[in-house]
C-alpha cells in the first residue's frame, strides 16, 4: 500500500511539471515571439493585405500607395486592399476593424494620428493579425514593425541648413526672424520635426516670431502664413513642416509682394513636388521623406511566410537646396 502511494505521489508530481512546462511555452509564443508564432503559420498561396492610409490628399501619399501597389505587383501570391480614411480619424478605426473583422493576413497602415490608433491596432495584433506601422507613429509598442525616416533628425538638419544660411545674412547683434508653420501636432512627425528644430536653433540668433499648426495642409498653411505677413513687416526665413505647408506660405507672401524678402523650406522632396519647387527657385531647401511604400511590401511578405523581421526600420533622408539639386541633393547624415 505504501509503494502504491510513492507511485501515486510520483505520477502527480511528473504530471504538475509537465503541466507547468507546456503552459509556459504558450505564454511564450503569445507574448509576441515573432519566429515562432510564424513558424506555427502554415504557408499559404496566397497572401492579403489590407492597407489604410489616412487621407490621399497630398501628393506625399498618393505617391506611398503607388509604392505599395507596385512593390506588391511584383509578387502574384500578394493581394492589396486599400482604404483611404480621408482624415477621418473615426473612419481609419473603422478600416483597422474592418479588416481584421475580414480576417486579413496583415495589416498596414498609416495613422493620421498616434493616440485614436493605437487602441485598434493593438485589437488586431491581439487578433493575431500583424501590423505594420509606416510613416506616423502609434503610442506604446502593440504592432509588429514600425518604418519611416528619422522626423527628429530631419528636423535637426533642417534646423542647422537654416541657422547657417541666416547667419550669412544676419547682421551681428541682430536676431532673425522665422515662421514655424507645423504639421498635425497629434501626428508625431509634426513633433518630431518642431523639436528637433528647435534643439537645433537653441541658442543662435534666431527669434521665431510666428508658429502656427497648419496640419500638413497648404491651403491652411497659405492663411496662416497670411496672418504672418499682416503683423510682421520683416520675416527672414519660413520654415515648414512639409513641402505643400511651404508652398502655402510661398503663395501668400508673393501674393503680398514679399517673397523675394525671405527663405522658403520644406520637407518631402517628391520629384515632381519639393525638389521641383527648388529647381524653380519656389523654395530654397526641402528634405526628403521617403514613403516607405517598398519597404512595407518586402517587411510584409518576410512577416507572411513566418520571417522575424526588426521592431523598426529607419528610412535614409537627403538635402536639396540651389546648390545640389542638379546633382541630385546630397545625403544627410
Ligand atoms: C502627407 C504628409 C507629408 C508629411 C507626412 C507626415 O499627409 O503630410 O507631407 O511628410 O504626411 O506624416
Amino acid at each position: 500500500m505504501r509503494h502504491n502511494n510513492n507511485l501515486l505521489v510520483g505520477f502527480l508530481t511528473i504530471g504538475l511539471l509537465a503541466a507547468i512546462l507546456v503552459g509556459s511555452g504558450c505564454s511564450k509564443s503569445e507574448t509576441g515571439d515573432q519566429t515562432k508564432t510564424g513558424a506555427e503559420k502554415k504557408a499559404k498561396s496566397s497572401y492579403t493585405i489590407g492597407m489604410s492610409q489616412c487621407n490621399l490628399g497630398e501628393p506625399w501619399r498618393v505617391e506611398m500607395n503607388a509604392q505599395v501597389k507596385a512593390a506588391a505587383e511584383k509578387h502574384p501570391n500578394l493581394k492589396v486592399v486599400f482604404k483611404d480614411a480621408q482624415n477621418d480619424t473615426l473612419k481609419q478605426r473603422s478600416h483597422v476593424e474592418e479588416f481584421v473583422s475580414a480576417g486579413v493576413d496583415l495589416i498596414i497602415i498609416s495613422p493620421k494620428e498616434a493616440q485614436p490608433l493605437t487602441e485598434p491596432v493593438a485589437k488586431a495584433m491581439e487578433a493575431g493579425i500583424p501590423v505594420i506601422v509606416l510613416d506616423r507613429r502609434l503610442l506604446g509598442d502593440k504592432f509588429t514593425c514600425f518604418i519611416g525616416a528619422d522626423n527628429k533628425k530631419i528636423g535637426r538638419a533642417a534646423g542647422d541648413w537654416i541657422a547657417q544660411k541666416l547667419a550669412q545674412k544676419t547682421k551681428p547683434g541682430e536676431k532673425a526672424k522665422v515662421v514655424e508653420l507645423k504639421g498635425l501636432m497629434t501626428s508625431t512627425p509634426g513633433q518630431d520635426r518642431n523639436s528637433g528644430f528647435r534643439d537645433a536653433i537653441a541658442g543662435k540668433d534666431i527669434d521665431i516670431i510666428f508658429e502656427a499648426d497648419m496640419k500638413w495642409l497648404e491651403p491652411d498653411a497659405r492663411k496662416e502664413m497670411e496672418s504672418a505677413l499682416s503683423r510682421f513687416n520683416k520675416i527672414d526665413c519660413v520654415y515648414a513642416h512639409n513641402d505643400p505647408g511651404a508652398h502655402g506660405a510661398y503663395l501668400a507672401a508673393k501674393a503680398a509682394g514679399r517673397e523675394k524678402e525671405m527663405m522658403f523650406v520644406g520637407i518631402d522632396a517628391l520629384p515632381q513636388e519639393g525638389v521641383g519647387y527648388v529647381q524653380q527657385g519656389v523654395l530654397d531647401a526641402t528634405f526628403q521623406y521617403p514613403t516607405g511604400g517598398a519597404e512595407a511590401i518586402d517587411t510584409a511578405l518576410k512577416i507572411v511566410k513566418g520571417e522575424s523581421v526588426p521592431k523598426e526600420i529607419t528610412l535614409g533622408s537627403r538635402v536639396f537646396d540651389k546648390d545640389n539639386v542638379g546633382q541630385g541633393g546630397k545625403e544627410m547624415k
